[in-house]
Protein backbone atom coordinates (compact mmCIF):
# COMPACT_ATOMS: atom_id res chain seq x y z
CA UNK A 1 0.00 0.00 0.00
CA UNK A 2 1.42 3.14 -1.18
CA UNK A 3 -0.29 6.19 -0.48
CA UNK A 4 0.20 10.10 -1.77
CA UNK A 5 -1.11 12.35 0.35
CA UNK A 6 -1.91 16.04 -0.71
CA UNK A 7 -2.70 19.37 1.69
CA UNK A 8 -3.30 22.77 0.34
CA UNK A 9 -6.20 23.87 3.17
CA UNK A 10 -4.37 27.19 4.11
CA UNK A 11 -0.94 28.80 2.85
CA UNK A 12 1.07 25.36 3.19
CA UNK A 13 1.45 22.99 0.03
CA UNK A 14 2.45 20.12 1.13
CA UNK A 15 3.10 16.03 -0.26
CA UNK A 16 3.83 12.82 1.70
CA UNK A 17 4.12 9.23 0.95
CA UNK A 18 2.94 7.06 3.27
CA UNK A 19 4.34 3.28 2.27
CA UNK A 20 3.34 0.18 4.31
CA UNK A 21 2.47 2.25 7.69
CA UNK A 22 5.55 4.20 7.37
CA UNK A 23 6.13 7.85 6.20
CA UNK A 24 9.05 8.19 3.85
CA UNK A 25 8.73 11.71 2.91
CA UNK A 26 6.76 14.57 3.85
CA UNK A 27 7.40 17.66 1.82
CA UNK A 28 6.09 21.23 2.81
CA UNK A 29 6.27 24.90 0.93
CA UNK A 30 5.30 27.29 3.12
CA UNK A 31 4.38 30.94 1.83
CA UNK A 32 6.17 33.48 3.05
CA UNK A 33 4.42 36.15 0.31
CA UNK A 34 1.68 36.46 3.41
CA UNK A 35 4.15 37.92 6.07
CA UNK A 36 3.90 40.97 4.52
CA UNK A 37 0.06 41.21 5.09
CA UNK A 38 0.15 40.14 8.61
CA UNK A 39 -2.68 37.12 7.87
CA UNK A 40 -2.89 34.96 5.22
CA UNK A 41 -4.21 36.12 1.81
CA UNK A 42 -6.35 33.89 -0.15
CA UNK A 43 -6.18 34.71 -3.72
CA UNK A 44 -1.67 34.98 -2.82
CA UNK A 45 -2.25 31.56 -1.03
CA UNK A 46 -4.03 29.76 -4.36
CA UNK A 47 -1.61 31.11 -6.54
CA UNK A 48 1.58 29.79 -4.58
CA UNK A 49 -0.21 26.78 -4.25
CA UNK A 50 -0.31 26.27 -8.09
CA UNK A 51 3.36 27.39 -8.19
CA UNK A 52 4.20 24.34 -6.01
CA UNK A 53 2.28 22.02 -5.99
CA UNK A 54 3.78 20.01 -8.75
CA UNK A 55 7.52 20.55 -7.71
CA UNK A 56 6.41 19.63 -4.20
CA UNK A 57 4.85 16.35 -5.14
CA UNK A 58 7.34 15.63 -7.41
CA UNK A 59 10.26 16.15 -4.59
CA UNK A 60 8.21 14.00 -2.11
CA UNK A 61 8.03 10.67 -4.73
CA UNK A 62 11.72 11.30 -5.16
CA UNK A 63 12.72 11.73 -1.42
CA UNK A 64 10.66 8.71 -1.21
CA UNK A 65 11.97 6.73 -3.77
CA UNK A 66 8.72 5.78 -4.96
CA UNK A 67 7.85 6.40 -9.08
CA UNK A 68 4.54 6.98 -9.50
CA UNK A 69 3.23 4.01 -10.62
CA UNK A 70 3.52 2.18 -7.52
CA UNK A 71 1.21 4.39 -6.04
CA UNK A 72 -2.00 2.49 -4.57
CA UNK A 73 -4.27 5.89 -3.88
CA UNK A 74 -4.19 9.14 -3.33
CA UNK A 75 -5.28 10.62 -0.41
CA UNK A 76 -6.20 14.66 -0.38
CA UNK A 77 -7.77 17.52 2.11
CA UNK A 78 -10.81 17.76 0.51
CA UNK A 79 -12.41 20.79 3.17
CA UNK A 80 -12.39 22.80 5.10
CA UNK A 81 -10.25 25.69 4.26
CA UNK A 82 -9.88 28.37 2.16
CA UNK A 83 -11.94 27.24 -1.12
CA UNK A 84 -8.92 28.58 -3.81
CA UNK A 85 -6.24 27.01 -1.49
CA UNK A 86 -8.48 23.62 -1.35
CA UNK A 87 -9.35 23.95 -5.58
CA UNK A 88 -5.71 23.32 -6.12
CA UNK A 89 -5.36 20.60 -4.29
CA UNK A 90 -8.47 18.42 -5.34
CA UNK A 91 -7.87 19.41 -8.81
CA UNK A 92 -4.50 17.97 -8.78
CA UNK A 93 -5.17 15.15 -6.90
CA UNK A 94 -8.15 14.40 -9.15
CA UNK A 95 -6.23 14.64 -12.47
CA UNK A 96 -3.28 13.02 -11.08
CA UNK A 97 -5.50 9.87 -10.27
CA UNK A 98 -7.38 9.72 -13.08
CA UNK A 99 -4.19 9.42 -15.22
CA UNK A 100 -2.67 7.01 -13.24
CA UNK A 101 -6.46 4.59 -12.80
CA UNK A 102 -6.09 4.68 -9.10
CA UNK A 103 -8.49 5.66 -6.71
CA UNK A 104 -9.31 9.08 -4.39
CA UNK A 105 -9.49 9.40 -0.76
CA UNK A 106 -10.96 12.32 0.58
CA UNK A 107 -9.60 13.59 4.53
CA UNK A 108 -11.27 16.04 6.29
CA UNK A 109 -8.16 18.33 7.20
CA UNK A 110 -9.53 18.23 10.86
CA UNK A 111 -9.17 14.64 11.50
CA UNK A 112 -6.00 14.87 9.47
CA UNK A 113 -4.77 16.78 12.42
CA UNK A 114 -5.88 14.13 15.03
CA UNK A 115 -4.91 10.94 13.09
CA UNK A 116 -1.32 13.19 12.98
CA UNK A 117 -0.43 11.43 16.30
CA UNK A 118 -0.71 7.75 14.39
CA UNK A 119 2.40 8.94 11.34
CA UNK A 120 4.87 6.36 11.79
CA UNK A 121 8.60 6.33 10.51
CA UNK A 122 10.53 3.51 10.23
CA UNK A 123 12.15 2.49 13.30
CA UNK A 124 9.73 4.97 15.52
CA UNK A 125 8.03 3.26 18.08
CA UNK A 126 6.30 6.15 19.93
CA UNK A 127 3.31 5.61 21.71
CA UNK A 128 0.29 6.14 20.19
CA UNK A 129 -3.43 7.29 21.83
CA UNK A 130 -5.68 4.27 22.51
CA UNK A 131 -9.53 4.60 21.52
CA UNK A 132 -11.32 6.64 23.14
CA UNK A 133 -8.98 9.49 23.69
CA UNK A 134 -9.74 13.63 23.66
CA UNK A 135 -7.82 16.07 21.13
CA UNK A 136 -7.42 19.47 21.79
CA UNK A 137 -7.30 21.06 17.93
CA UNK A 138 -5.78 24.48 18.41
CA UNK A 139 -4.82 26.17 14.83
CA UNK A 140 -4.81 29.53 13.54
CA UNK A 141 -8.43 28.15 12.12
CA UNK A 142 -9.91 25.72 15.24
CA UNK A 143 -10.19 25.38 18.53
CA UNK A 144 -11.92 22.41 19.49
CA UNK A 145 -12.20 19.76 21.67
CA UNK A 146 -12.46 16.30 19.73
CA UNK A 147 -13.96 13.00 21.34
CA UNK A 148 -12.22 10.49 19.08
CA UNK A 149 -13.68 6.60 19.25
CA UNK A 150 -12.42 5.22 16.54
CA UNK A 151 -9.98 6.38 13.33
CA UNK A 152 -13.22 6.66 11.54
CA UNK A 153 -15.53 7.86 14.28
CA UNK A 154 -14.94 11.06 15.86
CA UNK A 155 -17.07 14.08 17.56
CA UNK A 156 -16.36 17.74 18.33
CA UNK A 157 -17.71 18.12 21.66
CA UNK A 158 -16.91 21.50 22.29
CA UNK A 159 -15.34 24.45 19.66
CA UNK A 160 -15.01 27.94 19.56
CA UNK A 161 -17.84 30.14 19.14
CA UNK A 162 -15.86 33.16 17.26
CA UNK A 163 -11.86 33.61 17.08
CA UNK A 164 -9.65 30.34 17.56
CA UNK A 165 -6.74 30.27 19.85
CA UNK A 166 -3.96 30.96 16.95
CA UNK A 167 -6.03 34.03 15.49
CA UNK A 168 -6.31 35.62 18.83
CA UNK A 169 -2.85 34.83 19.31
CA UNK A 170 -1.62 36.15 15.81
CA UNK A 171 -4.09 39.54 16.45
CA UNK A 172 -2.54 40.47 19.90
CA UNK A 173 1.06 39.89 18.22
CA UNK A 174 -0.49 42.33 15.07
CA UNK A 175 -1.49 44.95 17.61
CA UNK A 176 1.88 44.94 19.69
CA UNK A 177 3.49 45.66 15.82
CA UNK A 178 4.84 41.93 16.06
CA UNK A 179 5.73 39.83 12.93
CA UNK A 180 3.41 37.03 11.26
CA UNK A 181 2.48 34.32 12.24
CA UNK A 182 2.15 35.92 15.95
CA UNK A 183 2.33 32.01 17.50
CA UNK A 184 5.92 31.43 17.71
CA UNK A 185 6.78 35.10 18.77
CA UNK A 186 4.69 34.58 21.44
CA UNK A 187 6.45 32.26 22.80
CA UNK A 188 9.86 32.92 22.36
CA UNK A 189 9.22 36.32 24.26
CA UNK A 190 6.85 34.55 26.65
CA UNK A 191 9.77 32.24 28.16
CA UNK A 192 11.43 35.52 29.49
CA UNK A 193 8.36 37.68 31.04
CA UNK A 194 6.07 37.08 33.58
CA UNK A 195 3.04 35.31 33.00
CA UNK A 196 1.21 37.38 36.53
CA UNK A 197 2.10 40.54 34.74
CA UNK A 198 -1.41 41.33 33.52
CA UNK A 199 -4.86 40.13 33.41
CA UNK A 200 -7.15 39.63 30.39
CA UNK A 201 -10.84 38.80 30.36
CA UNK A 202 -11.32 35.30 30.63
CA UNK A 203 -14.81 34.15 28.61
CA UNK A 204 -17.43 32.50 30.39
CA UNK A 205 -18.62 29.87 28.32
CA UNK A 206 -21.33 27.14 28.88
CA UNK A 207 -20.20 23.48 28.58
CA UNK A 208 -16.91 22.60 26.97
CA UNK A 209 -17.08 25.89 24.14
CA UNK A 210 -14.75 28.20 23.68
CA UNK A 211 -14.17 32.03 23.21
CA UNK A 212 -11.15 33.92 22.51
CA UNK A 213 -12.64 37.67 21.00
CA UNK A 214 -13.35 38.76 24.18
CA UNK A 215 -9.99 38.14 25.33
CA UNK A 216 -8.30 39.97 22.11
CA UNK A 217 -10.30 42.97 22.60
CA UNK A 218 -9.84 43.02 26.15
CA UNK A 219 -6.20 43.28 24.81
CA UNK A 220 -6.24 45.77 22.27
CA UNK A 221 -8.22 48.24 24.55
CA UNK A 222 -5.95 47.42 27.53
CA UNK A 223 -3.11 48.05 25.29
CA UNK A 224 -4.20 51.01 23.90
CA UNK A 225 -4.37 52.61 27.27
CA UNK A 226 -1.27 51.64 28.19
CA UNK A 227 0.35 53.25 25.32
CA UNK A 228 -1.32 56.75 25.51
CA UNK A 229 0.41 56.92 29.14
CA UNK A 230 3.70 55.56 27.73
CA UNK A 231 4.22 55.47 24.08
CA UNK A 232 7.43 53.09 25.06
CA UNK A 233 5.16 50.79 27.12
CA UNK A 234 5.33 47.69 24.59
CA UNK A 235 8.77 48.05 24.17
CA UNK A 236 9.54 48.05 27.96
CA UNK A 237 6.62 45.28 28.28
CA UNK A 238 7.15 43.05 25.21
CA UNK A 239 7.65 39.35 27.35
CA UNK A 240 5.38 40.31 30.07
CA UNK A 241 2.41 41.02 27.83
CA UNK A 242 3.67 38.06 26.07
CA UNK A 243 3.77 35.47 28.80
CA UNK A 244 0.52 37.20 30.64
CA UNK A 245 -1.32 36.45 27.08
CA UNK A 246 0.08 32.64 26.67
CA UNK A 247 -0.74 31.79 30.23
CA UNK A 248 -4.58 32.95 29.60
CA UNK A 249 -5.09 31.97 26.37
CA UNK A 250 -3.28 28.12 27.91
CA UNK A 251 -5.27 28.16 31.36
CA UNK A 252 -8.60 28.71 28.94
CA UNK A 253 -7.99 25.85 26.73
CA UNK A 254 -6.82 23.36 29.81
CA UNK A 255 -9.58 24.14 31.74
CA UNK A 256 -12.31 23.17 29.21
CA UNK A 257 -10.12 20.47 28.63
CA UNK A 258 -9.92 19.05 32.28
CA UNK A 259 -13.73 19.72 32.50
CA UNK A 260 -14.28 17.33 29.33
CA UNK A 261 -11.41 14.88 30.25
CA UNK A 262 -13.54 14.42 33.96
CA UNK A 263 -17.14 14.54 32.89
CA UNK A 264 -16.42 11.73 29.98
CA UNK A 265 -13.34 10.00 32.39
CA UNK A 266 -11.10 9.87 29.75
CA UNK A 267 -7.02 9.94 30.92
CA UNK A 268 -5.67 9.90 27.23
CA UNK A 269 -5.15 12.70 25.71
CA UNK A 270 -3.79 14.16 23.08
CA UNK A 271 -2.86 18.12 21.11
CA UNK A 272 -3.14 18.64 17.69
CA UNK A 273 -2.81 21.98 15.16
CA UNK A 274 -0.44 24.47 14.82
CA UNK A 275 -0.88 26.32 18.50
CA UNK A 276 0.38 22.82 19.88
CA UNK A 277 4.12 23.81 19.19
CA UNK A 278 3.78 26.17 21.70
CA UNK A 279 5.86 26.03 24.89
CA UNK A 280 3.29 26.90 27.51
CA UNK A 281 0.56 24.54 26.37
CA UNK A 282 3.32 21.26 26.12
CA UNK A 283 4.27 22.13 29.77
CA UNK A 284 0.57 22.45 30.88
CA UNK A 285 -0.02 19.10 29.36
CA UNK A 286 3.17 17.75 30.82
CA UNK A 287 1.66 19.28 34.54
CA UNK A 288 -1.66 17.60 33.80
CA UNK A 289 0.27 14.03 33.13
CA UNK A 290 1.98 14.86 36.08
CA UNK A 291 -1.52 16.32 38.51
CA UNK A 292 -4.23 14.54 37.29
CA UNK A 293 -3.19 10.82 35.85
CA UNK A 294 -3.48 11.85 32.20
CA UNK A 295 -1.44 10.17 29.65
CA UNK A 296 -0.57 12.66 27.04
CA UNK A 297 0.37 12.77 23.46
CA UNK A 298 1.90 15.55 21.53
CA UNK A 299 2.66 15.28 18.09
CA UNK A 300 6.14 16.04 16.63
CA UNK A 301 7.07 19.58 15.56
CA UNK A 302 6.60 18.82 12.11
CA UNK A 303 3.27 17.68 12.39
CA UNK A 304 1.92 20.42 14.47
CA UNK A 305 1.26 22.48 11.48
CA UNK A 306 -0.54 21.36 8.52
CA UNK A 307 1.55 18.81 6.74
CA UNK A 308 0.39 16.14 4.33
CA UNK A 309 2.09 13.67 6.30
CA UNK A 310 -1.10 13.40 8.39
CA UNK A 311 -3.42 13.33 5.11
CA UNK A 312 -1.67 10.42 3.90
CA UNK A 313 -2.16 8.50 7.65
CA UNK A 314 -5.67 8.88 7.00
CA UNK A 315 -5.82 8.00 3.61
CA UNK A 316 -4.17 4.56 4.75
CA UNK A 317 -6.94 3.99 7.38
CA UNK A 318 -9.21 4.61 4.83
CA UNK A 319 -7.35 2.76 2.23
CA UNK A 320 -8.02 -0.34 4.16
CA UNK A 321 -11.73 0.04 4.72
CA UNK A 322 -12.02 0.63 0.45
CA UNK A 323 -13.70 4.05 1.45
CA UNK A 324 -12.70 6.25 -1.72
CA UNK A 325 -14.45 9.01 -2.98
CA UNK A 326 -15.41 9.68 -6.78
CA UNK A 327 -14.41 12.67 -9.44
CA UNK A 328 -17.28 14.57 -8.97
CA UNK A 329 -16.62 15.53 -4.85
CA UNK A 330 -16.13 19.14 -4.62
CA UNK A 331 -13.93 21.15 -2.16
CA UNK A 332 -15.54 22.41 0.90
CA UNK A 333 -14.77 25.52 2.87
CA UNK A 334 -16.71 24.88 6.19
CA UNK A 335 -17.38 21.69 8.24
CA UNK A 336 -17.87 19.22 11.06
CA UNK A 337 -15.56 16.20 11.25
O1 LIG B 1 -2.34 24.36 12.09
P1 LIG B 1 -1.77 25.60 11.53
O2 LIG B 1 -0.43 25.50 10.84
O3 LIG B 1 -2.70 26.20 10.44
C1 LIG B 1 -3.80 27.01 10.59
O4 LIG B 1 -4.86 26.55 11.05
O5 LIG B 1 -3.67 28.20 10.20
O6 LIG B 1 -1.69 26.65 12.73
C2 LIG B 1 -1.14 27.93 12.58
C3 LIG B 1 -1.33 28.67 13.90
C4 LIG B 1 -1.01 30.15 13.80
O7 LIG B 1 -2.01 30.87 14.47
C5 LIG B 1 0.33 30.27 14.55
O8 LIG B 1 0.54 31.52 15.14
C6 LIG B 1 0.17 29.19 15.61
O9 LIG B 1 -0.45 28.12 14.92
N1 LIG B 1 1.45 28.77 16.17
C7 LIG B 1 1.77 28.93 17.48
C8 LIG B 1 3.10 28.45 17.62
N2 LIG B 1 3.54 28.00 16.40
C9 LIG B 1 2.50 28.20 15.54
N3 LIG B 1 1.07 29.44 18.49
C10 LIG B 1 1.68 29.48 19.70
N4 LIG B 1 2.93 29.06 19.93
C11 LIG B 1 3.69 28.53 18.92
N5 LIG B 1 4.93 28.11 19.16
Amino acid sequence: MVILGIESSCDDTSAAIIKDGFLLSNVTASQAVHEAYGGVVPELASRAHQQNIVPVVDQALKKAGVERGELSAVAFTRGPGLMGSLLVGVSFAKGLAASLGIPMIEVNHLQGHVLAHFVREVGDNHAVPPFPFLCLLVSGGNSQIILVRAYNDMEIIGKTIDDAAGEAIDKCSKVMGMGYPGGPIIDRLARQGNPQAFRFARPQIADYDYSFSGLKTSFLYNLREWVADDPDFIEKNKADLAASLEYTIVDILMKKLRKAAKDLGIRHVAVAGGVSANTGLREAFHDHASRYGWTVYIPKFGYTTDNAAMIAMAGCFKYVDRDFCSMDKPAYSRAEI
